[in-house]
């Protein structure tokens, strides 16, 4: 009886919600009584549409509708029907985004692909139906594209949120602290592998193919995502391997990888410049034409991890690094921080005095994600709210003493989706200040290696799961990065998927990408001199007089974001001959993989 009248705690990602429900209460109601917009058609186990996956033994077991509806490395990787489970202890949930109604369409927005030239498209010469399937590997989500091999067609997008993330907030370290043991590793290969079935079934779906006509896959990732994804022994996921070196590409049969395409499917690995920077940077660098630019170009890659490629035309170098920001810009680590999903806050703009508000679906706010964070640092630091040093002022009007210090009221409870203020405290700031330190320390790091100045750098790119949801104004006013006086920052979307889609359908993009990965100089920053003694340095926001419009200075004015679609994406692939020499190194390899 005891039990029956107990209470068990649901915790409910990337919401960030905590809420109670009996023993024996719904799992779907008990969600949507939280406030979360589950999607749902049915309630009785037939329309699929509430899957979570669920963490804990506090659900009843697996029903009868659950095993018809569910695929088998659905099941593998924990993924419930929320309508079938009865709470029985406390679980922890995690909602995926497809999951939630409605979809924010951000979520799914395909990879920004250029098409693979016609002249450098090689067809698969072989008999029936050949597919080919693009992916990326983010810690946070997976995406994805098909193509047809046989006439460079693309067919469909997928994404979907990394199953192996499903630990909640602060990916990165949760996701560093399960890797750490044999038994967590294992775990989340599984979770990982199930989570690139499921997108490639997907894609497949949507483009109203058979995963079994998917011959060739090409994978791109943090060495740690690749490592978990071939069940490799790895110190985490974004240390530094302490090889600078790079890392030449490898090809596999798919099945190795227990990837449920076909049979004959090979998966491309492509190579990785070395240290932490994985073959997601050499994809991204060869969509953007980085290692092609005629002027100085930078491009900053912003996910769980961060890494940054500097290219100097006039000496051929390329330079690589990684500088993890730390749990800020997913959303973790913040009072009311979450990730990225409906109800976060994600924009905060200044109207005169006035703070105003965006929300993702434009619902009532629940929290902050990452690139709100942001942009409410930056209008605190505008208001005069806080200072340099990133101290909130204590008499500065909203303002208040909360639990762990001062706090900002950012939005009052009258006016949140949660029924409780949304604040931004001095804590948080600090871990805005160590995210926005480490990246900007990373980048000066790279110019100064390279003996480049931030005058000298023309083209600036940004890309990745954060990059593209960072407010540039924003970033520019809390110094994000350097100034840039001769560069406008250009959106570059989820380049690195593009990256491997030309990966998949071309051999001289293999080529290519063998080149610049041997090539490329890796810095581990940590190693760099003086880079505590810059960290340090960085926390600072810039003093008010530089901020934007208030500057009278246009070197330091808030730069405005372009468009990025082929045309950029090839404006900076001037036709400059390969390498023919460094080519050659994976001629054999490369070439098997399209045979
Ligand atoms: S609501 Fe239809 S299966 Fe759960």
């Amino acid at each position: 009886m005891n039990q029956i009248a107990s209470e068990c705690q649901i915790e409910i990602q990337p919401m960030g919600l905590r809420t109670c429900a009996f023993y024996g209460a719904g799992l779907h109601e008990s969600l949507v009584e939280a406030g979360v917009a589950l999607a749902s058609d049915c309630e009785t186990g037939s329309c699929g549409l509430c899957k979570v996956v669920a963490n804990g033994p506090g659900l009843s077991g697996i029903t009868d509708a659950e095993r018809s509806l569910l695929a088998q490395h659905e099941l593998d990787a924990g993924i419930r029907l929320a309508c079938q489970c009865i709470v029985q202890g406390d679980v922890r949930v995690y909602v995926p985004a497809s999951s939630i109604l409605p979809l924010r369409p951000r979520e799914l927005k395909p990879p920004k692909a250029p098409l693979v030239r016609p002249e450098d498209f090689d067809p698969v010469a072989e008999d029936g139906t050949c597919l080919g399937l693009a992916v990326d590997l983010g810690a946070a989500q997976i995406s994805g594209c098909l193509y047809d091999l046989k006439t460079g067609e693309k067919l469909a997008d997928a994404g979907m949120i990394n199953p192996s993330a499903a630990f909640g907030e602060d990916a990165a370290g949760k996701l560093n602290e399960a890797a750490s043991n044999p038994q967590g590793a294992k775990m989340l290969s599984r979770f990982l592998r199930a989570g690139v079935n499921a997108l490639a079934e997907g894609a497949a779906v949507k483009a109203g193919a058979s995963r079994l006509d998917i011959k060739r896959i090409c994978l791109v990732g943090a060495p740690g995502m690749i490592r978990l994804l071939r069940e490799l022994p790895l110190p985490g996921l974004l240390a530094e391997t302490g090889r600078s070196v790079a890392s030449p590409a490898v090809i596999l049969p798919a099945q190795d990888l227990e990837l449920d395409v076909s049979p004959q499917a090979k998966a491309f690995l492509p190579p990785t410049p070395g240290g932490s920077a994985g073959a997601d940077l050499t994809a991204l660098i060869m969509a953007l034409g980085l290692d092609r630019s005629d002027k100085p170009a930078l491009a900053l890659s912003m996910g769980v991890d961060a890494e940054a490629a500097l290219y100097l035309p006039q000496r051929d170098r390329l330079y690589t690094i990684s500088c993890p920001p730390g749990p800020a810009l997913e959303g973790a680590g913040i009072k009311d921080g979450m990730l990225a999903a409906q109800g976060a806050v994600e924009r905060v703009f200044l109207s005169g005095n006035s703070l105003i508000i965006k929300t993702i679906g434009n619902v009532k706010p629940i929290g902050l994600c990452g690139s709100g964070a942001l942009d409410a640092a930056a209008a605190l630091l505008r208001l005069g709210v806080m200072d340099e040093m990133g101290r909130l002022k204590r008499k500065a009007g909203g303002v208040r003493q909360g639990e762990e210090g001062l706090e900002f009221v950012l939005v009052p409870r009258s006016q949140s989706g949660s029924g409780r203020d949304i604040v931004l405290t001095q804590k948080d700031v600090r871990q805005i200040q160590i995210a926005k330190s480490a990246v900007r320390t990373g980048i000066e790091c790279l110019l100064e290696a390279a003996g480049a100045a931030p005058e000298s750098i023309e083209h600036v790119f940004l890309a990745g799961a954060y990059g593209s949801d960072i407010h540039l104004s924003s970033a520019a006013e809390i110094g994000l990065t350097p100034n840039f006086p001769r560069a406008r920052p250009i959106w570059a979307g989820a380049a690195a998927g593009a990256g491997a889609g030309m990966m998949l359908g071309s051999l001289q993009y293999r080529l290519r990408a063998d080149r610049i990965a041997s090539s490329a100089k890796h810095l581990n920053i940590k190693k760099h001199p003086g880079f505590n003694r810059r960290f340090a340095l960085s926390l600072r926001f810039p003093p008010p007089q530089s901020h934007g419009a208030k500057s009278g200075n246009a070197g330091s004015s808030p730069a405005l974001p372009y468009a990025f679609g082929n045309s950029a994406a090839h404006g900076l692939n001037h036709l400059q001959d390969h390498n023919q020499a460094a080519c050659r190194l994976y001629r054999g390899q490369n070439k098997a993989f399209a045979e």
